[in-house]
C-alpha cells in the first residue's frame, strides 16, 4: 500500500471522543519509550507525525490519524512507565483498555516490543490480558538496527520460546526499526489485506 496522506484527526481521552468508528482502525502500543510514535512515523513516511522522545512518556492521550483517507491509525500513551505515579499509570492503564474494549471498528493493535529486551511481564501479562479479552493483535519487534544480526535470531527465539509458554500458537510477529524502515512494507501489507474486512 502506498500512503498518500496521513493526517492527524484528534486527541482524546476517552473512546466517546474518538472519530466517528466509520473506517477500519489500527492501535499502535506499548511500553513507553518502546518506539510507538517513530513507528508510526516511519510506515507513515511523516517524520513529524507523531511526536517522538527519548523522555519516555511523550504520548499521553489516544491520538488518531486518518490516513489515504480510508483508515484511522491510534497512537497510545504507553503503558507501565515506572516514573509516572502509581496513580497515572492506573489512569492511563484504565484509558488504554477502555479503548481497546469499546472501540468498535478497531481491527487489529499492533503491540511493540523492543527487541534488545528479554521478555517483561508488564508485556507478556497485557498480552494475556488481550487474549482473554479476545481482541486481536500483531506483535511489532522494534529497534531491529539496534542490536547485531547474530543476535537478533537469538533475541526472537528466546522471545518465542517465552510466548510458548504462555501460549498454544505464536502469534504474527514483524520485525521492524525506524532507522532502516524495516517492517513498513509488511504491517501496510497486512493494514491493506485486513482492511477488505471491514464491515461498517
Ligand atoms: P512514549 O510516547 O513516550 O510512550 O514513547 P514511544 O513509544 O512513542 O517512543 P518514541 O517513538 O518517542 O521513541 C523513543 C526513543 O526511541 C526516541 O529517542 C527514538 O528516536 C528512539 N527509537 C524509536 N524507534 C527506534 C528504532 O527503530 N531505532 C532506533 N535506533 N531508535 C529508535
Ligand atoms: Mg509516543
Amino acid at each position: 500500500m502506498e500512503i498518500n496522506s496521513a493526517q492527524f484527526v484528534i486527541s482524546s481521552k476517552i473512546v466517546s471522543g474518538c472519530p466517528s468508528p466509520n473506517l477500519p482502525e489500527y492501535a499502535f502500543i506499548g511500553r513507553s519509550n518502546v518506539g510507538k510514535s517513530s513507528l508510526i512515523n516511519m510506515i507513515t513516511g511523516e517524520k513529524k507525525l507523531a511526536k517522538t522522545s527519548s523522555t519516555p512518556g511523550k504520548t499521553q492521550l489516544i491520538n488518531h490519524f486518518i490516513i489515504n483517507n480510508t483508515w484511522y491509525l491510534a497512537d497510545l500513551p504507553g503503558y507501565g512507565y515506572a516514573r509516572l505515579s502509581k496513580e497515572t499509570r492506573e489512569k492511563f492503564g484504565d484509558m488504554i483498555k477502555g479503548y481497546l474494549l469499546k472501540r468498535e471498528n478497531l481491527l487489529c493493535t499492533f503491540i511493540l516490543i523492543d527487541i534488545r529486551i528479554e521478555a517483561q511481564n508488564i508485556d507478556l501479562e497485557f498480552m494475556e490480558w488481550m487474549g482473554l479479552s479476545q481482541i486481536p493483535f500483531v506483535i511489532v519487534f522494534t529497534k531491529k538496527d539496534k542490536l547485531k544480526r547474530t543476535q537478533i535470531n537469538t533475541h526472537l527465539e528466546a522471545y518465542k520460546k517465552v510466548l510458548l509458554t504462555k501460549w498454544d500458537e505464536l502469534p504474527q510477529i514483524i520485525t521492524s526499526s525506524a532507522e532502516t524502515k524495516e517492517g513498513k512494507e509488511e504491517i501496510l501489507d497486512f493494514i491493506e489485506k485486513t482492511n477488505t474486512l471491514f464491515q461498517p
